[in-house]
This record gives structure tokens, C-alpha cells and sequence, in this order.
């Protein structure tokens, strides 16, 4: 199932600039999606047009089937995807963990025993619970972004957007956002996308998209689109560095299989160093 179709869709802030022009795109149920693309192409507004946040000009988009267009449907649609932004400081609603992961859903009427029981499941999932009752100011960047993942979770949406959720963060804080989000995708088969700038951060997932110019130019597994140099000029991106070696070392004529994965580069370079018998 598909849980969000994107037809054709066009969008701009001001007449004379359009910032999507014509973009496609479906996401499957349970996907880890990245999108990436330079800096001003259009991955946030793309991530505020699939919540409502803003609507389009034109073209299609539904999300679990309910189009996204519609004023109406925006409180259903907001319930369903869950968006954590870049900087974790904007996101704290209350100064206590607790009272932090809970406003979502007390804001949304749910009962109070039924919070209880969203509370403990989203401290638990994020492994936020050893500092429920701290001050949220006083935790550090990645620990503040499980929370707000902690926040966005007791709302029980299908959807999980992370814009650039990882880069305010140290590599530990990132590698523990990292984490947590591949758990809730593997083990609550929640849909992830993940829109970001670090490229280590789109091996792992199940298909890539990159967006150039308004329109999503190419969707593939991170190998495919990793491996088009083409693409990654067109696109000014770069691909992560065990990619790059081994694309290097096949210009250079030492036959190695692409890969995205450090260890096999490595035995790959072990077993070209190793002296014949
Ligand atoms: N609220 C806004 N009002 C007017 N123009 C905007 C607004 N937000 C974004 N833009 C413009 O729309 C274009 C796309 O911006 P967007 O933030 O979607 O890009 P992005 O791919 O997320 O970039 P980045 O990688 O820097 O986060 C840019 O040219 C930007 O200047
Ligand atoms: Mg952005």
C-alpha cells in the first residue's frame, strides 16, 4: 500500500520563483525513505506540503488516503505524520520531559488513562525514560531530539518526518536519533522519511530520492543512486566515502566491486594487498 501518491505537484511562496515544479512521488507503507537534494531545492517545503502545513498550487496529494489539499482534512492528516525539525530547542512545548511528551495527545483530547499508557510506550521506544522528570533545557541535543521523537510518537502517527533532525548534533546524538527512528521503523513499521545532508545517514535505507530543481529526479535503492556519477554531479552531491573509493579505484583500473559498506571495502582492499603465494 502506498501511503503517500504525490501527482504532478506545484508549489511556490512567491509567483515568480516555483520551487516544485511537476514533482512525483509514492511512498510505500513501512519504507525508510531519504530524500535528499541541495541546499534551496525544496525537501522542507516538500515535507510541510505532505502535512498540510502549506498547500499546493497544483497537482495531487494524498496522504493514507486522504487528500492533503483539503482544509478539512488537515487535523486528520497532522494526526497521521509526525515531523521533527532541525533544531531541538524550538520543539519543547513544556520545561519537563514528561509534560513535554504528553501535550500532543492532551491536546488532542485523547483520555487520561490512554495517555498514561502512550507516555510510558514513548519514553520507553526512545529510551527517554531514565530522565522523564528532568528539565528538558538541561539534556543535550540528541537526548532533546528523542524526546521531541518521544513527543511526536505518543500522537501514534503512521508518518515520521525527520527534516535535518540529525544536524545540530554531535556524531553520538546523532547516532542515538539514528537508532531509535531505525528501531520504530523495523519494529513499529512506522513510515520514515528522512530528509538530510549526511550521506551515512542514507546508506541504511530502503530507497533514496533525490530531489533537483523542483522535480524528484531519480528514486533508488542508495546503491543506484550512489553509484550514478552522472546524478551526483547534476546534483552536487556526494556520495558516502566508501563509495567514493571504490568508484576512484575503478577509474584507476583496480577492479573492485561499488559498494557503500566500510567492511567490505576494506576486505576488498585486504585481499588486493595480499602477496601471492
Ligand atoms: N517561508 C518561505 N517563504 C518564501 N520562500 C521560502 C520559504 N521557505 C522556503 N522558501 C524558498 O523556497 C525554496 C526551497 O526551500 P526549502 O526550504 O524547501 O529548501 P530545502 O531543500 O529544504 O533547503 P535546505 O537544504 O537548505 O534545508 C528556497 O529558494 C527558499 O528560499
Ligand atoms: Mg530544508
Amino acid at each position: 500500500m502506498n501511503v503517500i501518491e504525490i501527482k504532478d505537484l506545484q508549489f511556490s511562496y512567491d509567483e515568480h520563483q516555483p520551487v516544485l515544479k511537476g514533482l512525483s512521488l509514492t511512498v510505500k507503507e513501512g519504507e525508510f525513505l531519504a530524500v535528499i537534494g541541495r541546499n534551496a531545492s525544496g525537501k522542507s517545503t516538500l515535507a510541510r506540503l505532505i502535512n498540510g502545513l502549506i498547500s499546493p498550487l497544483s497537482g495531487e496529494i494524498t496522504v493514507l488516503n486522504i487528500d492533503a489539499r483539503k482544509k478539512e482534512n488537515l487535523y486528520e492528516i497532522r494526526k497521521n505524520v509526525g515531523i521533527v525539525f532541525q533544531n531541538p530547542d524550538n520543539q519543547m512545548v513544556a520545561s519537563i520531559v514528561e509534560d513535554d511528551v504528553v501535550f500532543g495527545p492532551e491536546n488532542l483530547g485523547i483520555p487520561r488513562e490512554e495517555i498514561g499508557e502512550r507516555l510510558e510506550f514513548s519514553l520507553k521506544e526512545t529510551g527517554t525514560a531514565e530522565f522523564r522528570e528532568s528539565m528538558a533545557s538541561k539534556l543535550s541535543g540528541g537526548q532533546k531530539q528523542r524526546v521531541a521523537i518521544a513527543g511526536i510518537l505518543a500522537i501514534k502517527p503512521k508518518i515520521l518526518i525527520l527534516d535535518e533532525s540529525t544536524s545540530m548534533l554531535d556524531p553520538r546524538g546523532r547516532e542515538e536519533v539514528m537508532s531509535v527512528v531505525k528501531k520504530l521503523n523495523r519494529k513499529e513499521k512506522m513510515t520514515v522519511i528522512t530528509i538530510t545532508h549526511y550521506m551515512d545517514e542514507v546508506v541504511d535505507c530502503d530507497r533514496v530520492a533525490v530531489l533537483n530543481d523542483g522535480v524528484i529526479v531519480k528514486t533508488g535503492t542508495p546503491k543506484e543512486i550512489f553509484s550514478d556519477e552522472k546524478l551526483l554531479e547534476a546534483t552536487g552531491m556526494e556520495p558516502p566515502v566508501s563509495m567514493k573509493i571504490s568508484l576512484a579505484l575503478n577509474k584507476l583500473g583496480v577492479n573492485t566491486p561499488l559498494t557503500l559498506d566500510k567492511q567490505t571495502l576494506l576486505n576488498e582492499l585486504l585481499k588486493l594487498t595480499k602477496k601471492p603465494e
